[in-house]
């Protein structure tokens, strides 16, 4: 099953594990991720002929994300998966690696409902969810939509906010609606959930609890740019480039809902033979037993692995699902959905060390 195609970055691509890292590509260049035309002919029966076009959508936002962000190609690639698996996204990185502007570049490169929050310490569930309020003209209470009833939401620096406000949004994140006195509201559809955080644990900050992690499809790492890519970084900024104004910068809505649910209903279509959902298995199941791990990666996850790599192979231009698509997203679809003993985190052993070493243990089939 070898794919001539060019890999682009996978969602997550450590030191180029998996696939090869994309070049880096200047502002604006078509990326082979979502390059229709360039990916057409590796298809070796074309699921629908409205696929590469579908493809093409999702690549010009890729494009309009790079007007404003320079590199960081494979959490562009991971978000695009989350919107085609409706699923919700934990983004972590050091402070100042365009997290937050990542984000906001994609929600302008898409005609979707979009809000930020800012999750600080002080922040209440009803400020998330929203609130009955008090009508004094009509004398009645009303319901007052928090910023959840959206489609796309940036819940930035999740950790800053203490555990209440937090299980407010998690709750509407695996359940879609919000309950507030007694009656039960749905959110619009998509909806897609992108929480950033910071990796070390600063003074007041509140932890994702572990059971809650399970609840966001992917985990994407932003690196620290590239030399060259940090001088791109500066020459934008030399040359006027405010990251307030992400219009001026040209970011347009490319893509909308629309676009979205046809691709949606295409990976629906990616095939997916018995082996490799054998594998999807095999792969989780090793987690269970590793002697490293107090917590291996429940049957959600293993549902949540299989379901983004079925994406991933459509963005790649297949119909089918190699072994290959599973490794490339082992490592963001479940590195936080388990738990290291104290031992071996004593002993440098990480979540991505283990998910390492239990790819390499598990039997590919081919
Ligand atoms: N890869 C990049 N491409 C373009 N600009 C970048 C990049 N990395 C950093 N910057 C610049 O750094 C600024 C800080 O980015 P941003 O506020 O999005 O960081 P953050 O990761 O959200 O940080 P924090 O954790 O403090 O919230 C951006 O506005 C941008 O000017
Ligand atoms: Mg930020």
């Amino acid at each position: 099953m070898t794919d001539e195609t060019p890999r682009p970055a996978t969602p997550d691509a450590p030191e180029g594990l998996y696939a090869p890292a994309a070049p880096l590509a200047p502002a604006g260049a078509p990326h082979p991720a979502v390059d229709g035309p360039a990916q057409a002919a590796a298809v070796d029966h074309a699921p629908d002929a409205a696929a590469p076009d579908l493809r093409v959508a999702l690549a010009a936002v890729r494009t309009e994300v790079a007007k404003a962000v320079v590199g960081q190609d494979a959490a562009v690639t991971g978000l695009i998966i989350a919107l085609l698996c409706r699923g919700h996204v934990l983004l972590e990185g050091v402070p100042g690696v365009a997290k937050t502007l990542l984000v906001r570049s994609l929600s302008g490169a898409l005609s979707l409902g979009t809000k930020r929050v800012q999750f600080t310490p002080d922040l209440m569930p009803g400020d998330v969810t929203g609130s009955l309020v008090y009508d004094a003209r009509t004398a009645q209470f009303s319901f007052r939509e928090g910023p959840v009833f959206t489609n796309l939401l940036l819940a930035d620096e999740i950790n800053r906010t203490p555990p209440k406000t937090q299980a407010s949004l998690l709750e509407a994140m695996e359940e879609r609606q919000v309950t507030v006195d007694g009656v039960a509201r749905l959110l619009p559809d998509p909806f897609v959930v992108v929480a950033t955080q910071n990796p070390v644990e600063y003074e007041g900050t509140y932890p994702l609890p572990e059971a809650q992690l399970d609840r966001f499809l992917l985990k994407l790492l932003l690196p620290l740019p590239e030399r060259l890519e940090e001088v791109e970084v500066l020459s934008r900024h030399a040359a006027g480039f405010d990251p307030r104004d992400l219009a001026a910068a040209g970011v347009r809505a490319v893509a909308g809902a629309q676009d979205l649910a046809r691709a949606r209903e295409q990976v629906q279509r990616v095939q997916v033979a018995p082996e490799v959902l054998g594998y999807v298995v095999d792969v989780c199941r090793a987690t269970r037993t590793s002697p490293s791990l107090s917590l291996g990666v429940s049957p959600r996850g293993a549902t949540a692995l299989l379901a983004t790599s079925r994406a991933w192979a459509w963005l790649s231009g297949r119909d089918y699902v190699t072994p290959d698509d599973v490794q490339a997203l082992a490592h963001p679809t479940l590195r936080h959905r388990v738990q290291l003993r104290p031992e071996a985190e004593i002993e440098g052993v990480t979540a991505e060390s283990v998910l390492d070493t239990v790819l390499a243990s598990v039997p590919v089939p081919r």
